[in-house]
């Protein structure tokens, strides 16, 4: 094999695999490229939206990285010269016009696309009061708490009916943080004294997952949040009962334990099994409410049902006595 050409094959063979191996990512959803796959009208909007500017940006990387390629093999030295200078031109109008006039048209038609998707993705839609749903979402450092239409509460895990608008108010008790479920939708902030909104119809059951967007202290990675989609009977089952026994169980993992440890063992924060705190009523209330030390103030806009709650399960599934010397 002549040098030159086992020089090309070195190289030819290493970026095709490369590009193969990435064109393969990019093509398989969720490879990390690509958006997730739509579950609510708003989140597909800005599916199509992505897909539209990634089209047009994929295809002007290929024309000019394709153009590059050809213009350096194709006017490569072959020996001539280094002091030869090739012909000089000045001004080519037609061209000039072309490569104005194609970016403006790109820009615009991007711009009318996001302008007539737009009022889908910010607004919901037009529903009747009765298949409407407002949930009340409170971000905390370092939890999400829902609020739903008759008063019940879950921490974390959103619940939600499978084809109803849902319409979600945002707010948070602290820090900036952010609401996030990718499958439904696109961010909303959590900003403290103001409240945001944002809305969901979920097309599909099925749990989607999401995170915490904004970095909001210490544990922001373990602000995870799930929206669980049911079919409309074992949405109201939850709401009416469910969530009622659940409530104490998802305070103690989601509030108390990502600092404390699932057993109370202490992690970040002291261990808490053997405190007698736990215990103590209005002990307890004034350190969940306010906050000591390093712990925020985790419980600041709870009501009365859900201290009740947590106090509940604390007693059954924490507390393990003063022995252990806490
Ligand atoms: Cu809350 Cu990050």
């Amino acid at each position: 094999m002549p040098p030159r050409v086992r020089r090309t094959l070195s190289l030819v063979v290493p970026v095709s695999c490369a590009v193969l191996a990435t064109a393969g990512i990019a093509a398989a959803a969720n490879g990390g490229f690509t958006p997730p796959s739509a579950h609510s009208p708003n989140a597909q909007r800005i599916n199509d939206t992505y897909y539209l500017i990634a089209g047009f940006t994929a295809a002007i990387f290929l024309i000019v990285e394709g153009a590059l390629v050809t213009f350096i093999v194709k006017y490569r030295s072959r020996g001539r010269d280094r002091s030869l200078e090739a012909a000089q031109v000045h001004g080519h109008t037609r061209l000039e016009l072309i490569w104005t006039a194609i970016p403006i048209a790109i820009i615009t038609i991007i711009f009318a696309f996001v302008f007539y998707k737009l009022p889908g993705i910010a607004d919901p839609p037009r529903a009747n009061a009765a298949d409407r749903l407002h949930i009340k979402i409170d971000a905390h450092q370092f939890y999400w708490q829902f609020t739903y239409p008759n008063g019940a509460v879950s921490i974390d895990e959103l619940h939600l009916p499978v084809g109803r608008v849902v319409e979600l108010t945002i707010a948070s008790e602290d820090v900036a943080h952010s609401w996030w479920i990718p499958e439904l939708g696109g961010k909303t902030d959590a900003i403290p004294g103001r409240v945001n909104s944002t809305w969901y119809q979920p097309k599909s059951i099925g749990t989607y997952e999401g995170q915490c967007a904004e970095l909001c202290g210490l544990y922001h990675e373990r602000m995870l949040a799930k929206a669980i989609v049911t079919s409309d009977a074992d949405y109201e089952t939850w709401v009416g009962t469910t969530a009622q026994r659940e409530l104490g169980k998802q305070e103690w993992q989601g509030v108390c334990a990502k600092c404390h440890g699932l057993a109370g063992q202490g992690d970040y924060g002291p261990p808490l099994a053997s405190n007698s705190l736990l215990t103590q009523r209005a002990g307890l209330e004034a350190i969940v409410r306010e906050g000591r030390g390093r712990m925020p103030a985790v419980a600041n806009n709870w009501t009365q049902a859900q201290l009740h709650a947590l106090e509940a399960y604390l007693k059954q599934h924490v507390y393990k006595g003063a022995t252990g010397g806490g």
